[in-house]
């Protein structure tokens, strides 16, 4: 994973793509494990949503996807928003 990642906690910006792939592959779970952490560790958070990023198209299958400041997270799971924010 891209350490680079590991954000600042003053304004992170996260699109979730809420699509029809994403969603049937855990985006809400991925989505109420950011609240939470938002919650829990009072983090400014931007969290918007995307219909589809057409990332559900790509050959290696990147679902569930979302954008965190710009950069792709893949494959995204709740325990790996956990370590991001870790
Ligand atoms: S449904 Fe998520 S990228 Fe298409």
């Amino acid at each position: 994973m891209n350490t680079d990642l590991k954000i600042n906690k003053n304004v992170t910006a996260i699109c979730v793509c809420i699509g029809q792939t994403c969603k049937s592959l855990g985006s809400q779970e991925i989505l109420k494990e950011i609240r939470k952490i938002k919650e829990k560790q009072r983090i400014a958070i931007d969290l918007t949503y995307q219909n589809c990023f057409s990332r559900c198209e790509h050959k290696d299958g990147l679902c569930p996807t979302l954008k965190l400041n710009n950069e792709w997270i893949d494959n995204a799971t709740p325990a790996k928003i956990k370590e991001i924010f870790g």
